[in-house]
Parts: C-alpha cells; sequence; structure tokens
C-alpha cells in the first residue's frame, strides 16, 4: 500500500511517473505544515503535519469541524499569523518556483494580493468604512500595479462589473455601509481580483450571507475559475458546498489531514469514519426531523506528542492500535488518501505503512 507522508508527516513518499508530475505541476505546494499556538508554555498543535497541492484552475475545498485548523493551515500560508501566539514549526510552501516561507515581509506582501488573495467570512470587518469601495479597489491597483489614478479608476469599475454587481458606475462611489452583504463580499472579491492572482483563498466566504445570497457568490467563485483559470482554496463547514463547488477535497480533523480525494470519490466512497459521520450529519428532507445526526462526543484538546488517532475517542470502529499509534495516510484509490487503520474494514496491515 502507499503511504503518502508517512507517520512522520513531513516526511512524502510520491511515487508518480515523472511525465505526470511534469504535466500537472502544482502551482501551490504544501509539505508537511506545522503551526502551534502557545499559551501558559504549552503549545496547542493546531496544524500539524498539512500536505497538499493545488492545480492551476482548480477548486479545492478544505472542510472540518470548527477547530481543526483550517483557517491556521491558509494564515500559515499568507503571513498572517500572530506572531506572538503562534508559530511556523515546520513545513514548506513553494509557489511556483517561489519558497513562501522564505520571503522578506516586503516581497511577502508583493505576492500577497498580486499572487495569492484572500477574501473571509465577513465582509464588512474587511472593508474600510471611511473609503468608497472603488478607492479600495483602485488602492490594490496603484500599490501593485503601474496604473494613473485614471485608469485605476476605470479598472475598478470593471472589475465591478466582472463580479455582477449592477451599476458598476454609481456604486464605485459609494461606501460599504450603502451596500448589502451580499455585494460587500463581491466587492471584496473584486479586490481580490485586481492584480489577476493565480490563487484565491475563500476562508468561509458565506457564512454570514442568507442562502440565496451565498448561492450567488459560490456561482461567482465558479464562474471566475471557468473565466479566469484561478485556482480556489475555499474552506467550508458545509459539504453540500464542496459537492457543489470544489473539483478536491480536504478534510481535515484535530490539525491533521484524515482524508483527501477528488469530490466526485470521496462522496461517492468515503474511507475514513469522520467523513463518513460528516457526509451522514448533512440533514435530508427525507430525515427524521426529529433526530439529526450527529457525530459523538467533542473535538480532543491535543497535547504533544499525539501518539494516536485523533478521532479515536469518537470513533465507532476505534481499535488498540488507535490508542497506541497514530496511523498514516495510506492511498485507497487513485489520488485518494485516508489516515485510518482501517481499510474497508479490515485493519491495515503493520508492514502496510512503508511498502
Ligand atoms: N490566536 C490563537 N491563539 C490560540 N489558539 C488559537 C488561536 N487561533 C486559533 N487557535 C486554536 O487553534 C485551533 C485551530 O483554529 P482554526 O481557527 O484554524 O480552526 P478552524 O478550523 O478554522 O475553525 P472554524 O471553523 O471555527 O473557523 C483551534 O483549537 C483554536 O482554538
Ligand atoms: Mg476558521
Amino acid at each position: 500500500m502507499r503511504c503518502k507522508y508517512g507517520l512522520k508527516t513531513e516526511q512524502t513518499n510520491r511515487t508518480q511517473p515523472e511525465e505526470k508530475q511534469a504535466a500537472s505541476a502544482p502551482i501551490l505546494s504544501v509539505e508537511g505544515l506545522k503551526t502551534y499556538y502557545y499559551s501558559n508554555g504549552t503549545a496547542a498543535p493546531a496544524v500539524d503535519g498539512v500536505s497538499f497541492e493545488l492545480h492551476a484552475g482548480e477548486i479545492v475545498g478544505i472542510v472540518g469541524e470548527s477547530g481543526c485548523g483550517k483557517s491556521t493551515v491558509v494564515r500559515t500560508l499568507m503571513g498572517l499569523l500572530d506572531p506572538i501566539s503562534s508559530r511556523r514549526e515546520a513545513g514548506t510552501a513553494r509557489l511556483g518556483d517561489i519558497d513562501l516561507f522564505s520571503l522578506r515581509p516586503k516581497e511577502l506582501c508583493r505576492v500577497r494580493g498580486k499572487r495569492i488573495a484572500m477574501i473571509f467570512q465577513n465582509p464588512l470587518s474587511a472593508l474600510d468604512p471611511v473609503y468608497t469601495v472603488g478607492n479600495q479597489i483602485m488602492e490594490m491597483l496603484l500599490l501593485h500595479e503601474k496604473m494613473t489614478r485614471q485608469q485605476a479608476r476605470e479598472r475598478a469599475i470593471e472589475l465591478l462589473r466582472e463580479v455582477n454587481i449592477p451599476s458598476p458606475e454609481l456604486r464605485v462611489d459609494q461606501y460599504p455601509h450603502e451596500l448589502s452583504g451580499g455585494m460587500q463580499q463581491r466587492v471584496m472579491i473584486a479586490i481580490a481580483l485586481a492584480c489577476n492572482p493565480e490563487i484565491l483563498i475563500a476562508d468561509e466566504p458565506t457564512t454570514a450571507l442568507d442562502v440565496t445570497v451565498q448561492a450567488q457568490i459560490l456561482d461567482l467563485l465558479r464562474q471566475l475559475r471557468d473565466r479566469l483559470g484561478i485556482a480556489v482554496i475555499l474552506i467550508t463547514h458545509n459539504m453540500g458546498v464542496v459537492a457543489a463547488l470544489c473539483d478536491r477535497m480536504l478534510v481535515m480533523y484535530g490539525g491533521v489531514v484524515v482524508e483527501e480525494g477528488s469530490c466526485k470519490e470521496v462522496f461517492s466512497h468515503p474511507a475514513h469514519p469522520y467523513t463518513k459521520g460528516l457526509l451522514a450529519a448533512i440533514p435530508s428532507v427525507a430525515q427524521d426531523k426529529e433526530r439529526l445526526y450527529t457525530i459523538p462526543g467533542q473535538v480532543p484538546v491535543l497535547r504533544l506528542p499525539v501518539r494516536m488517532c485523533r478521532f479515536s475517542s469518537r470513533c465507532g470502529c476505534s481499535m488498540p492500535r488507535c490508542e497506541q499509534e497514530e496511523p498514516p495516510l495510506t492511498e485507497r484509490a487513485e489520488g485518494h488518501w485516508c489516515r485510518c487503520w482501517q481499510e474497508s474494514g479490515k485493519e491495515v496491515p503493520a508492514d502496510g505503512e512503508n511498502s
């Protein structure tokens, strides 16, 4: 059995043929990322060995319940960690031929916005209330692109049109509070798109919006991928959103990826008990509304070193081995990886780890 990152999560063991790797060279490649938070002298391993790749024009979803480390992964990549309470302990992140973590603050600033842009859950808190939306888009253009103010204003109007804001010539001079929540998020997307980034990171971009506006924003992300070929990392709690929009998905639990694969494969053949639980927890109209399924138990508070399956205390198929050793990510089908000692209901043999 192929084992993706071994028991030591920073080790990799990719065995793809060279031609295949070259044909699908990732634009972003993250390996063995570890970010810990520190308080009262103890380290909390919020992200504990996460590796993934993103290809041009691909939408990758990161799912997992609150606190599993989704935002910490992308904040680490964007250099947005609080240096007092958190630290990147290990890992590399390559954007094309750039090593993101070796960039000086000024260089990182240039990459951020110009090559990778990010939108957040609450657009109103990310927009400056005292500047018009046009000025906020223009600021990005004037910072990163060689443009006159007039050119930047014209491009700002064009960007508002691109994100489907009606009457962009009027909206450009409005202040954030004059726009609805959905329009504010579109403005954030326009700012993110200002410098034609290769990657858009969207951290729960629709959580604060009502359902119809959510659908419009998600549809906009899909259009942008189709029209501009932009790659998207979409963080969400919502498996329905992942099914509708993403090509590939990572399921995180307790700071690690427990399952990864194409959405088609993971939704049709979920391998990890946690993913199965997440899928079972999607409400359906046919379901008895008195008894919605929830995964029993709570996310454990993790302390280092972790020497067990992080999900074992909540898992219905836990075995003694799960309490003694952390399972590696192993390949269950082409491109479908799972971190569990059980394989199709059977325990992974001990010698399966490195083969
Ligand atoms: N500034 C911080 N200081 C200490 N611990 C933190 C800090 N930020 C996050 N954490 C902890 O790190 C873990 C991962 O947090 P993170 O915000 O990455 O999770 P998440 O998956 O994005 O959750 P959510 O879905 O709620 O946004 C959590 O246990 C959280 O409590
Ligand atoms: Mg988060």
